[in-house]
């Protein structure tokens, strides 16, 4: 049995991790991403075994489909009639086409990879990367030509397609580990040097955050998100303050206490903070990390409890973004929030009915404790305004099983209350491949929050992704405010272009993208 909050449970403090399973403590051995380089030596001449990868463009009206950049070298060296090579496969240099021509003589080179670049355009060098991904998985090198066809964006999101879409993360005993291709010596001069670096720091923000999520609950607590956030900090120079229950309590975090009161590991709030020299203003960034949702004693039915491990992808978005801000430059400061919680059931669990008593005082009546979101996000923002004024926030949650029926599995749904938020959200989508769809906040559906016995009922019914984004809007002051609700786009159910089967690690690169531009609060100061 559980010991009431106010007691010092024995398995609590940050400086010692909680480790729910003693017998799954081992990791498994990581499987890393690929590595990049430049050069401008003739892709032939690397030293072997290496994989050569070429560009091909569409027929163009009359025209055949052709190859790009690299291809004379190719010819030359490996004396291969390219047009001939892609006649007989019949390549037509669709984005994501990859025909792999192998080349049995040569000393060095072991096969010529023929990728599609369709229209040249940013998404189509994205699934180019992510099929030359796919398609080198387990080899040393592959030598790449094929971002020649496009400027820096282009190059940009080749790399991050090339990356994301080899992501593995499994813990099978035996039988093959695929390992994304160990190294890509991309052809391009030094000064593109800039440019591939910051699409390696945005690809390996969005890995850590699919790692984030696909790590299963009995390893993944509250604490051990916590413990990521600190690692996180260390590696890129931020501070990182985690509040445990007991300071939770102190402060009257009275949502997060809640919802996390049924578990064997405690909640945390985590806190992360960005500070640049001459900052041009400030954007709070707030992650929902439930480790586990089970509904609580509002019981999910299994079926709907199988990927809730994942409940935490607003948090894990929020831990990884933020550790990639030095590197890229961000002009903001920037101050993450990831409120962690185990939402599980117990004979101390919140119940149905309970009034909880949020971070400022504003009160919820909790109808249904799978709406467990929204409590522990509320704590969070309140928090936000009151604590930090910020310019801008912005919350990361997978808030609502209502945003797959009204968008699918491929857009984000995005809530704001600023115009000018609202458009540098959805360019910063658009841009980077996470798009993201305006819903309304339709303030008729306001009336559905009344609670007879507290401020908000925290279930007010349909539609579920407003009512739920109006719920957490009460919590956000005069403060310029965006809710990304990715419960549409947390889960890839299936390989596609840069996305893997599970967790996709969305929100990422649409933040980066923001973050990292010239001026992200240009207009919202
Ligand atoms: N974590 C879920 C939302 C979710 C559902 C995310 C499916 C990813 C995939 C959230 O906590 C939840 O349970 N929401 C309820 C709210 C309802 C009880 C008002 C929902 O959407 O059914
Ligand atoms: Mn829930
Ligand atoms: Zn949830």
């Amino acid at each position: 049995m559980r010991q009431p909050l106010s007691a010092t449970p024995s398995r609590t403090s940050s400086a010692d991790p909680v480790t729910p399973d003693p017998a799954q403590t081992t990791l498994p051995p990581q499987v890393s991403p690929p590595t990049f380089s430049l050069t401008t030596e003739p892709l032939t001449a690397a030293a072997g075994p290496v994989l050569v990868a070429l560009p091909v463009l569409p027929a163009d009206g009359a025209e055949a489909p052709a190859v790009g950049p690299g291809a004379a070298d190719v010819a030359d060296q490996l004396g291969l009639d390219l047009l001939a090579v892609l006649e007989a496969h019949r390549a037509t240099g669709r984005a994501g086409e990859v025909t792999t021509h192998p080349v049995p003589d040569h000393d060095r080179v072991t096969a010529v990879l023929l990728v599609g670049v369709g229209d040249t355009g940013d998404d189509a060098l994205r699934r180019a990367g992510a099929a030359l991904g796919r398609a080198t998985k387990d080899r040393d090198l592959v030598a790449s030509s094929v971002a020649s066809v496009a400027g820096d964006s282009g190059l940009h999101a080749f790399v991050i397609g090339l990356t994301l879409g080899s992501f593995e993360f499994h813990w099978r005993s035996s039988g093959p580990v695929a390992q994304p291709v160990r190294r890509v010596l991309l052809a391009g001069a030094p000064d593109r040097q800039p440019t591939v670096d910051a699409a390696v720091a945005v690809a390996a923000a969005g890995w850590r955050a699919r790692a984030l999520a696909a790590t299963p609950s009995n390893l993944k607590s509250p604490a051990w998100l916590a413990d990521r956030a600190v690692e996180v900090a260390q590696a890129s120079g931020l501070a990182c303050t985690v509040w445990d229950e007991k300071r939770l309590t102190k402060e009257g975090f009275g949502g997060i206490l809640a919802v996390g009161r049924a578990s064997a590991t405690p909640p945390r709030l985590i806190r992360l903070d960005y500070r640049p020299r001459r900052a041009r203003g400030h954007v709070v960034l707030v992650g929902k990390g439930i480790t586990f949702d089970t509904g609580g004693l509002s019981i999910k039915p299994g079926e709907a409890m199988v990927n809730m491990k994942r409940d935490m992808t607003g948090g894990a978005v929020v831990i990884a973004t933020m550790g990639a801000l030095a590197e890229l430059g961000c002009p903001v400061r920037v101050t993450g929030l990831v409120a962690a919680a185990e939402n599980a059931i117990g004979g101390d669990a919140y119940r149905p009915g309970d009034v909880v008593r949020h971070f400022g005082g504003r009160t919820t009546e909790v109808t249904n404790t799978d709406a467990e979101g929204r409590v522990v996000l509320a704590d969070a923002l309140a928090y936000a305004v009151q604590e930090l004024s910020p310019d801008a926030l912005v919350d990361v949650a997978t808030l609502t099983g209502a945003m797959k029926v009204a968008l699918g599995l491929r857009t984000g749904g995005l809530f704001a209350d600023h115009d000018v938020l609202a458009t540098a959200l959805e360019e910063a989508g658009r841009a980077s491949g996470e798009r993201l769809w305006r819903m309304p906040l339709n303030a008729d559906y306001e009336e559905k929050l009344a609670s007879k016995v507290a401020d908000a009922d925290n279930a007010p019914g349909g539609p579920g992704a407003i009512t739920a984004a109006l719920f957490l809007q009460h919590f956000t002051g005069d403060v310029p405010w965006a809710h990304l609700d990715i419960a549409s786009v947390g889960d890839a159910p299936e390989d596609r272009d840069e996305w893997t089967a599970g967790p996709t690690g969305f929100g990422v690169r649409a933040l980066l993208h923001w973050l990292s531009g010239a001026d992200p609060l240009a207009g919202l100061r």
